[in-house]
């Protein structure tokens, strides 16, 4: 974990917005803020049309936001909810989310390096979701960790709205961006020099089938109640992978 830590951390000093929605033109500090907020909101509005449209949560105390950024979502779920708690393994994101969401005082911002999410208690949370997170999680079992973790700490009639690559082409497999990064670093060039100069990230991809997701869900408590295409059906894909979002309650 400490190597992927570390990727997320530079990547949070060096250029937290495009590292999170990496859209044409946006690279090296150019998102509008409004803009990116904006994005926020609608994913927002789906999540929470989704789980309006399958009756849950049944309860909106509190939510959950795994991998949460600078708080693009959490941001905008928190006035859904009494208590919004987004947490990211990578410190100057969290900084950053502090920074930026001061006006929302019902959002907490913690890191979580963990491969667990032990500080928080069974069923704390009634939208537990994670967007653009797992994909980039290289190790499997810890993936899995998470899903089990995000069912355990979801209450009874709440809703799990998780986002993941079913599968990737062979091609994209490769990686060889995130490749050069790596053989770059271990041979000392800065990490700024990799992003700025060279336009390298150390951004992975991965990937994980549907019945491994949905078996670890289970394991956690929490049954798939829906599967939809892409980001909550809208068919979008990140490269040509298949992506799904699931959504399961307990
Ligand atoms: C592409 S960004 C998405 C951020 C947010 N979910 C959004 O959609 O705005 C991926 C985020 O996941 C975080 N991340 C990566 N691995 C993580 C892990 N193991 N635990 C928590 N956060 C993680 C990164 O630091 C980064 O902030």
């Amino acid at each position: 974990m400490a190597g992927h830590r570390r990727d997320w951390e530079a990547l949070g000093e060096i250029d937290p917005l495009y590292a999170i929605l990496s859209d044409p033109g946006a690279r090296n500090g150019e998102w509008d803020v409004e803009a990116f907020l904006a994005t926020g909101e609608a994913d927002a509005a789906r999540i929470m049309g989704a789980c309006e449209a399958l009756g849950v949560p049944v309860r909106r105390e509190a939510s959950f936001e795994l991998g949460c950024g600078v708080g693009r979502i959490t941001r905008a779920l928190s006035p859904s909810f009494s208590r919004s708690v987004g947490v990211d393994i990578s410190a100057p994101m969290i900084a950053r989310a502090r920074e930026m969401n001061a006006d929302r005082p019902n959002c907490e911002w913690a890191v979580n390096d963990a491969p667990d999410l032990a500080s928080f208690a069974d069923g704390e949370f009634d939208l537990v979701v994670s967007f653009i997170v797992l994909q980039h999680v290289p190790d499997r079992a810890v993936i899995s960790s998470y899903l089990r973790e995000m069912a355990r700490i979801l209450a009874p009639g709440g809703a799990l709205v998780v986002q993941m690559p079913a599968s990737m082409p062979l091609r994209q497999r490769v990686q060889w961006r995130r490749r050069a990064y790596h053989g770059l670093r271990a041979a000392r060039v800065p990490e700024r020099t990799l992003y700025r100069r060279f336009g390298l990230d150390p951004i992975r991809m991965n990937w994980m089938a549907r019945r491994d997701v949905e078996a670890a869900m289970r394991l956690g408590g929490a049954d798939v109640i829906a599967v939809q295409d892409g980001w909550l059906g809208d068919g979008s894909q990140v490269g040509r992978e298949t992506n799904l979002t699931y959504l399961a309650t307990r």
